[in-house]
């Protein structure tokens, strides 16, 4: 069976601890004999990975293409407004031309229906580098990263302040619930989560002993957090409402206060990029308990880790 992974709850809790465990083992193995090169083929040649963009990248662009030649791979960068996905050719007859050549599509897009639609065409595997609803490979960066500060993932508090309504809060509600995390979500309230993502995640949480909780209180939701996260006001695609994220959010930022209110030896996370004076503070971001850029290199290895989980798995 091919595997996807297309929100983060496409690994159950003991397939996400193994990948994140790979990714730690990956970390430590990086260009050692022992490294695995797993899209070298057995002549010797390099197997391609396409990897789409229909939004602009740093991050994402740059450890997917790092990480697929670590596999002893090929990337193949796509952005989409040089190809015919962009003119409107449809989802379903890229997946049919993609999946001949490649040995797994990454792709960010906008609609997660246009991913799912890729998947349920596609025969090799289709993962998510972000939608609008969901960022799951950011997601398994951010807990390696807390494992590596923290050691074990279960029954840590992990606040996110801000846009509660973003991609970046669902994947935090799906995947800390899978990792057994206390997830809270703290969020004005008309940028509430989605209800039917704090639906599963709370399903989620009920099998791994964690939990989810949304409040419109910036002070409780960042109480005692042993991790305290945001993420910009404005995703991309939103910038024409520029104006409206502001004033709603400022009671969240992530400033020296909000920091005061986690507990001392809290970690901070952001995905970026971060806007400095908006969702959070400078001297959050570049101070001491930030690890923001342990964070961004982590994008690498917990994805090989995927790549590579997942193709063993589709084989
Ligand atoms: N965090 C993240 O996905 O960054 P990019 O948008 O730069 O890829
Ligand atoms: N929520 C942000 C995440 C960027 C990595 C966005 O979608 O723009």
């Amino acid at each position: 069976m091919i595997r996807h992974f297309t929100k983060d709850d496409d690994l159950t809790p003991a397939e996400q601890a193994e990948v994140l465990a790979l990714a730690a083992q990956l970390k430590a193995s990086r260009h050692t004999a022992a490294a695995p090169t797993p899209l070298r083929a057995p002549n010797g040649t390099a197997r391609t990975v396409a990897v789409l963009f229909d939004k602009p990248s740093t991050r994402t662009r740059i450890s997917f293409s790092v990480g697929i030649a670590d596999l002893g791979g090929a990337p193949l960068v796509i952005d989409s407004g040089t190809s015919q996905l962009g003119r409107g050719e449809s989802v379903e007859d890229t997946a049919r031309v993609l999946d001949r050549q490649v040995a797994a599509i990454v792709w960010r897009t906008f609609g997660q229906d246009r991913l799912e639609a890729m998947a349920a065409v596609s025969r090799v595997p289709v993962v998510n580098a972000l939608t609008d609803a969901y960022h799951p490979c950011q997601i398994l960066a951010d807990l390696q990263t807390v494992a590596e500060r923290k050691g074990a993932l279960a029954g840590l508090t992990f606040s996110y302040l801000g846009d509660g309504a973003n991609n970046m809060a669902h994947s935090y509600l799906l995947g800390g619930a899978l990792a057994g995390m206390h997830v809270r979500i703290g969020s004005p309230d008309a940028f509430q989560p989605d209800p039917a993502v704090v639906k599963r995640a709370a399903e989620i949480a009920s099998e791994t002993g964690g939990s989810v909780q949304w409040t419109a209180d910036a002070a409780a939701a960042a109480d005692g957090a042993d991790v305290l996260v945001t993420d910009t006001w404005v995703s991309m695609g939103q910038e024409d409402e520029y104006a409206a994220r502001t004033a709603p959010f400022l009671p969240y930022a992530v400033d020296e206060p909000a920091l005061g209110r986690a507990a001392d030896d809290a970690v901070v996370l952001h995905c970026l990029p971060a806007y400095r004076g908006k969702e959070i503070a400078a001297a959050v971001i570049d101070g001491p308990q930030s690890a923001v850029w342990d964070e961004a290199e982590n994008r690498l290895h917990a994805q090989k880790a995927l790549l590579l989980w997942l193709l063993e798995q589709s084989a």
